[in-house]
């Protein structure tokens, strides 16, 4: 049965986004989708709206915001840009959604965080806590980790419930060997906002997006508090990476 809320999705007409569209009927009764770019328009009967613009315009926040029970919250730079770039929108840009979301008593903020504000941690024998310090790997991971204090300032300061996906690698399937380790399918996906969204008072949560994969390297323990359990394992594709090339030791990846 579809969940009673209004939602509002930002970055709704990226890859993620697309993924909660196409699932809408878990989530919610209805969805404000936003955009800078302009999402393909609503289908007959698909119980959404369009808004193309910024998020980092507090008036086209206001709009989407009045009325909403939640905001999941995946606009902006998915990975390295110009540092002007990423600290007015994704910086930026979350504080205005979180600013906006306050404003509006919005019960629910669901942030896209990412590995990558974690990413220099290295891998070791136990699996990294989900609220591990950041440490982040490239000046996208740096943005990230501000917009996860940007939550942890709001959530204790206004008491207000977020929850901060570090997410490790969302596409359809595993693209590389390290992936195999790090894939949120895009059901998981799904199913982690489910969960992030009905949570009952999470407070500020941190919390890994990843499936069940047998080479998981991140703790299970931030999702199972609130709810999610992932279904899919990515090891039903190691057959196409059988080579594990040397390095990174870095849990996101990246080499220095
Ligand atoms: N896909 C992954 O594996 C992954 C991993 C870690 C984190 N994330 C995070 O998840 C979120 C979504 O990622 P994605 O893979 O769908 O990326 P994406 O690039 O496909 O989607 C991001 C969307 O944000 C929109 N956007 C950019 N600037 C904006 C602005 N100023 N205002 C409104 N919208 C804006 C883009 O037009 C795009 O549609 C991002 O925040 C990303 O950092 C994704």
């Amino acid at each position: 049965m579809t969940p009673s809320r209004s939602i509002v999705i930002t970055g709704a007409a990226g890859r993620l986004g697309t993924y909660l569209r196409s699932s809408l009927d878990n989530l919610a009764t209805s969805a404000r989708l936003v955009d800078i770019i302009p999402a393909p328009e609503a289908a007959p009967d698909e119980p959404v709206e369009i808004y193309q613009g910024s998020v980092t315009d507090p008036r086209l926040l206001d709009a989407v915001c009045r009325g909403a029970d939640a905001v999941v919250h995946l606009g902006g730079f998915a990975g390295d840009a110009p540092w002007p770039d990423l600290f007015e929108v994704n910086v930026g840009g979350t504080r205005q959604v979180l600013e906006a979301a306050r404003r509006h008593g919005v019960k629910r903020v669901v942030v896209a965080s990412s590995n990558h504000a974690a990413g220099f941690h290295v891998r070791g024998p136990q699996p990294l806590a989900d609220d591990v310090a950041p440490l982040p790997d490239s000046l996208y991971g740096v943005s990230k980790a501000a917009g996860e204090a940007l939550c942890q300032f709001y959530s204790v300061k206004f008491s207000m419930d977020i929850v901060c996906l570090r997410i490790g690698s969302c596409f359809d399937a595993p693209q590389n060997h390290r992936m195999l380790s790090t894939w949120l399918s895009p059901a998981d996906f799904v199913r982690l906002i489910e969960a992030s969204l009905a949570s009952s008072r999470p407070g500020f949560q941190l919390v890994w997006g990843v499936s069940a994969n047998t080479r998981r390297w991140w703790s299970t323990a931030g999702g199972e508090a609130i709810g999610f359990c992932p279904q899919d394992n990515a090891e039903g594709f190691a057959e196409l990476y059988p080579e594990c090339p040397p390095g990174p030791e870095y849990v996101g990846g990246v080499t220095i």
